[in-house]
C-alpha cells in the first residue's frame, strides 16, 4: 500500500501546530525557506516520533515549488497539503509580500494541483485581513487576481500600483481566497478539494511581531472587542486545518473558513464585546 503524504509548507508557528495535530500515522514532508527553522522543525518532529522528510523551498520560485511537489509525489500519495508560509507587513516591504503571499500561493495551488491524490485536500492560510481589504479591491482587479495565470500576477496594474505593505498583505490574502475558489474546480476534476483558512491574530512568531509593531495597539483593540476576547493559538488554526483535511469535510471545497475569534463579526456589525466595555 502506498504511503499517505502530508506536505506542510512553512514550519513557523502554524506549520508546527499542523504537524502535531495532523502528522501522526503518515509521512510528513516539511518545507521552509529558512534552513535554521526547518532544521529545528525536523529535530522537534523526529524527537516527538513523527515520520518526516524535509526540503528547503522558496514559494516565490516556480522551480523550487515544482521540485517540492515532485519530492512529495515520490514519497507516496499526496493526500494533504497545508500551505502556511507567508510574510507579514511587519516583516517585509510590499514587493516581497506580493511575491510570497500572492505569487507564492498561486504557485503552490498550480504545482500541487498536478500531484494531489484523488480524495486529497489542500489548505491555504489566508488572513482575516482579507475581509477588511475586500471592499477596497475593484471588481475587475479581483477577477484578474482570481483567474490570471500565476506568472502574470506580479505584472498586473493593480499589483504594481500598490507599495503599502499593509494593503499589499490584505489584498494578497483576499486574492488567495478567490484563487482557492477558482482552483477548487480544477482540484475537483482530480477528485480533490481545496479550501482556505483566514486566521485572526494568532500567537506565533509572526503574530507576536505584528502585535509589537505600530499596528499592535489597533490589533489588541480588535481582539478585546471580539466575541472571544482572546488571541488565537496555533492549535486553533491546526484544528480547523484538521477538519478541512478530513473526510468530515468531504462536501466542503472552494470556501474560506474564518477562524478569527469573532473579530470580523464585531467589526462588520459595529458591536463590541461586553468585556471590552
Ligand atoms: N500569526 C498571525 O497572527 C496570522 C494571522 C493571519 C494570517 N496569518 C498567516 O498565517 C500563515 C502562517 O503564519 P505563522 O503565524 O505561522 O507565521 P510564522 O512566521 O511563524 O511562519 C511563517 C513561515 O513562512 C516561512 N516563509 C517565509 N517566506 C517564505 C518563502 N518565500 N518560502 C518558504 N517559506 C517562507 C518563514 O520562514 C516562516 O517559517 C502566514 O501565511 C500568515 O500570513 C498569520
Amino acid at each position: 500500500m502506498s504511503t499517505d503524504v502530508l506536505v506542510i509548507i512553512g514550519t513557523g508557528g502554524m506549520g508546527l501546530a499542523v504537524l502535531r495535530r495532523s502528522g501522526a500515522g503518515r509521512k510528513v514532508l516539511l518545507a521552509d525557506f529558512n534552513e535554521t527553522l526547518l532544521e529545528h522543525a525536523v529535530d522537534t518532529a523526529v524527537s516527538e516520533g513523527y515520520d518526516v522528510a524535509s526540503q528547503g523551498v522558496d514559494v516565490s520560485s516556480r522551480n523550487s515549488v515544482a521540485a517540492l511537489a515532485a519530492t512529495a509525489r515520490e514519497l507516496g500519495r499526496v493526500t494533504g497539503v497545508v500551505h502556511t508560509a507567508g510574510l507579514s507587513p511587519a516583516q517585509a516591504p510590499a514587493e516581497a509580500i506580493w511575491k510570497v503571499d500572492l505569487y507564492g500561493v498561486a504557485l503552490v495551488l498550480e504545482e500541487f494541483e498536478k500531484v494531489i491524490a484523488p480524495g486529497g485536500s489542500g489548505v491555504v492560510v489566508s488572513s482575516m485581513s482579507a475581509y477588511m481589504a475586500g471592499g477596497n479591491i475593484p471588481a475587475d482587479a479581483l477577477a484578474e487576481l482570481a483567474a490570471k495565470p500565476a506568472d502574470d500576477l506580479l505584472g498586473l496594474p493593480f499589483v504594481t500600483g500598490i507599495d503599502h505593505p499593509g494593503f499589499a498583505y490584505s489584498a494578497a490574502k483576499r486574492a488567495n481566497q478567490v484563487r482557492v475558489q477558482a482552483a477548487s474546480l480544477r482540484w475537483g476534476a482530480r477528485g480533490a478539494r481545496v479550501n482556505s483558512i483566514s486566521p485572526g491574530v494568532i500567537s506565533t512568531p509572526m503574530g507576536q511581531q505584528e502585535l509589537s509593531s505600530e499596528s499592535g495597539a489597533q490589533m489588541r483593540a480588535m481582539i478585546e472587542g471580539s466575541g472571544t476576547g482572546r488571541v488565537g493559538t496555533p492549535g486553533d488554526i491546526a484544528n480547523a486545518a484538521a477538519f478541512l483535511l478530513s473526510a468530515d469535510a468531504s462536501f466542503v471545497t472552494g470556501v474560506d473558513l474564518l477562524v478569527d475569534g469573532g473579530v470580523v463579526a464585531a467589526l462588520d456589525t459595529g458591536q463590541r464585546a461586553k468585556s471590552a466595555g
